[in-house]
């Protein structure tokens, strides 16, 4: 197959990690006999210091171009600290999220049997978790109107906004991952409080006859919050809006060990982009000691996701995995006095994928 990839690396450590799913990539082309061809683009702080802006058009071009898009991280301290800069990163990446349309963000949480022992919670608790969830991302209170400040700029606000296609195709992906899955679908919303959140129940009620094998649970947020570290074994699919999907994709990202094992999907209509759950973790930039696990298993979603390669998917995620039964690992995983760089594991995976061919 030929497939065309715009390649994203953004700010911190996502150049870094970057590096490793292309060696992936790469190896994975070479096994399967696919012509790969990149173009690469600028986005979040290292856009806005070479153009002034954190999502120039060249970059949406190269992402309307592309397949897939692959997406390392934004994000930059020197923004943080100053609440009246004009400019940020992030605006970039919702910006991009708009401009593209990644209206469901698929982020999963998994265990590895070989890590199990990393995780903050008790192994009996988390051992066999197997969920997603699908967050609304182009909605909410992320980009609802009116935002701002009353003139005196004593009063702040900002606006939580569903219209009922939105939730409802959010909602259809949701009950379509189910079906394919263990055919439990959580709704995750505030219906006791807020009038989104009942438009949401409401419209994933009116749907679910049309999904008559799918299971539907409606949650609060807050039990969700909780039962997440709980038993995390209770979920399969989970959807809600954005905001929510934000906290606890973070809060479930760590079930797993470590922050920087977890992929997700941006999916729209017309494109799809694949990106770490992490951020860019500026402290570690240019270490060479960032986990790129997350960052290749969302070049694996990709193979999956965009192109419908699901062996390749797979070779990918056996590689990974074998590398963490051998301890290949960086810092954040690793045994005691036994961490690998992020280079050394990009290399590592990308010979793992290629040998297999061999056997
Ligand atoms: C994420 C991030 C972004 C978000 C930030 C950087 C705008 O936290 O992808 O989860 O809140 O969506
Ligand atoms: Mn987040």
């Amino acid at each position: 197959m030929e497939l065309k990839i715009a390649l994203l690396p953004g700010d911190g450590i996502g150049p870094e990690v970057m590096d490793q799913a292309v060696k992936v990539v790469n190896a994975v082309a070479e096994r399967f006999g696919h012509k790969i061809t990149y173009q690469e683009a600028k986005v979040g702080a290292a856009a806005i210091d070479a153009t002034g802006l954190p999502y120039p058009d060249e970059t949406h071009q190269v992402c309307l171009d592309a397949d897939a898009i692959l997406f390392g991280a934004i994000g930059d301290p020197k923004y943080d600290n100053d609440p009246k800069a004009k400019v940020r990163p992030e605006q970039g990446l919702l910006l991009m999220r708009k401009k593209l349309g990644l209206f469901s963000n698929v982020r999963p949480t998994f265990t590895f049997p070989s890590l199990l022992h990393k995780s903050p919670l008790k192994q009996e608790r988390i051992e066999g978790t197997d969920l997603v969830f699908l967050r609304e991302l182009t909605g909410g209170i992320y980009f609802g109107e009116p935002r701002g400040r009353n003139e005196q700029g004593t009063v702040a606000f900002d606006s939580c906004v569903y219209s009922v296609e939105e939730i409802e195709r959010l909602a259809r992906m949701g009950f379509e991952f189910s079906q394919k899955r263990r055919k439990l679908l959580t709704c995750v919303d505030k219906a006791n409080v807020l009038a989104t959140s009942r438009l949401w129940r409401e419209t994933v009620q009116r749907l679910a006859p049309e999904y008559p094998d799918v299971k539907v649970e409606y949650e609060f947020v807050d039990a969700v919050a909780m039962r997440l570290v709980q038993w995390p074994k209770a979920y399969d699919v989970l959807i809600t809006e954005n905001l929510f999907g934000d906290i606890l994709t973070d809060e479930a990202s760590v079930i797993s060990g470590s922050m920087g094992l977890m992929p997700s999907a941006s999916l729209g209509t017309e494109n799809k982009l694949f990106e770490p759950i992490h951020g860019s973790y500026p402290q570690a930039a240019g270490k060479n000691i960032a986990n790129p696990l997350a960052m290749v298993l969302s070049a694996a979603m990709m193979f999956e996701y965009a192109f419908g390669l699901k062996e390749e998917a797979q070779v990918v995620s056996d590689a990974v995995n074998a590398s963490l039964e051998e301890g290949v690992a960086t810092e954040d995983i690793a045994e005691e006095g036994r961490s690998y760089s992020t280079s050394a594991v990009g290399d590592w995976l990308a010979l793992k994928v290629l040998e297999k061919s061999e056997a």
